[in-house]
């Protein structure tokens, strides 16, 4: 048996890159509907051999799979429309993820908790979702007491409009025009911008409350410090981060590498007389997450390294559809 699928948001970065990722997952597609607002009415996006056009968002959807890759806004509005007429919303957007009935879900961290009865599957946050990934084999050997987080984070992260802001500011920088901001409260090109989202009242940014908050939700282990700063970088595609660790009990650094190495999730690149190591540029377009520059700090229970993912694809896209392959895989629907 097949399965009605649709996708609300399909010409945004995150719904291009489900479409592609749907394309070769080996769920079966009985039918698929494409949505998105009125700009993008009418046009035509292929898959498996077919063309399928774009319409307005319908509440009177009865489909087994919703794919939300649209605003925080949007996702809770429309979630409440279509609730009770469709199987499973797996939802991109910052809107459920914090709620205490909703689950949270990195299928190969937490897949368990999702219920046949739950309606709304919440994607965590792009860069949780790698940093989670990487810490996982940690968490599971040695604990974690203390994470502290630097994100260095591409603009594809904040959808295609800052795509096209970067190119353009590029252009006006090299053609020595003034550089004007045209999508931060800064420029981007040739620049940091040292916060995501909004400063909070705390002086954190939202973007890291989201990590923290989503990663002790993700471990449900409210116990672990985490401190996040992140930072927007003029890079198109994959997040890159630094972190440092402390954990509970001793981590084998070599151990950990062979851990890394067989974990089909992650890509050790920490060639240290090639200078390989993970960098935006490698991983980029992959469905792993890279790992490198390992070492400890003042003992064995703590741990420097960096890593560099597809926000697109391991940070949104990836994780959605594999949230979705869970579902059929286990008979949640
Ligand atoms: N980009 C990332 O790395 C990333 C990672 C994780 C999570 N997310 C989250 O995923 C969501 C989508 O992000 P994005 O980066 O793909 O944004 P985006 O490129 O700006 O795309 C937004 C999408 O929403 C659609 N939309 C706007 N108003 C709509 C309406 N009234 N009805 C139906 N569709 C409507 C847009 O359609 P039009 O093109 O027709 O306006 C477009 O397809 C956001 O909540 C974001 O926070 C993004």
């Amino acid at each position: 048996m097949g399965y009605k699928v649709s996708i609300v948001g399909i010409s945004g970065a995150v719904g291009q890159k489900m479409l592609e990722l749907l394309e070769v997952s080996p769920i079966k597609v009985d039918s698929l509907r494409l949505f998105a607002s009125n700009k993008s009415l009418g046009k035509k996006f292929p898959f498996r051999g077919k063309k399928y056009k774009v319409e307005q968002f319908d509440e009177t959807m009865d489909d087994d799979i919703v794919f939300f890759a649209i605003s925080a806004k949007f996702a809770i509005e429309f979630a409440k429309k279509i609730i009770g007429k469709v199987g499973k919303i797996i939802d991109n957007s910052n809107g459920h993820r914090m709620m205490l009935d909703i689950p949270l879900v990195v299928p190969s961290i937490n897949g368990k908790i999702i219920k046949k009865k739950d309606k709304i599957i919440a994607n965590p946050n792009c860069s949780t979702i790698e940093m989670v990934l990487f810490l996982d084999p940690i968490y599971e050997a040695y604990g974690l007491k203390k994470i502290i987080i630097t994100t260095l984070q591409a603009v594809s992260g904040s959808g295609l409009r800052a795509v096209s802001a970067l190119y353009d500011e590029t252009r006006d920088f090299i053609e020595n025009r003034s550089v004007k901001n045209k999508f931060y409260p800064h420029p981007i090109a040739f620049n940091v911008v040292p916060f995501i989202g909004h400063i909070l009242g705390n002086d954190y940014s939202d973007e890291e409350i989201k990590m923290t908050n989503e990663t002790k939700k993700i471990f449900g282990d409210k116990k672990i410090d985490i401190f996040a700063t992140t930072l927007r970088v003029p890079t198109f595609y994959s997040h890159f981060e630094t972190i440092f660790l402390e954990s509970k009990l001793p981590i084998d650094i070599e151990k950990l590498k062979k851990e890394i190495e067989r974990d089909p999730l992650l890509r050790l690149l920490d060639d240290k007389k090639n200078y390989n190591f993970p960098m935006p540029i490698s991983s980029a377009g992959t469905d792993i997450v890279d790992v490198g520059r390992m070492r400890y700090g003042k003992n064995k229970k703590e741990l420097f390294s960096v890593i560099s993912a597809d926000n697109l694809r391991v940070g949104a896209a990836t994780n959605a559809v594999r949230i979705a392959e869970y579902i059929v895989d286990k008979h949640l629907i």
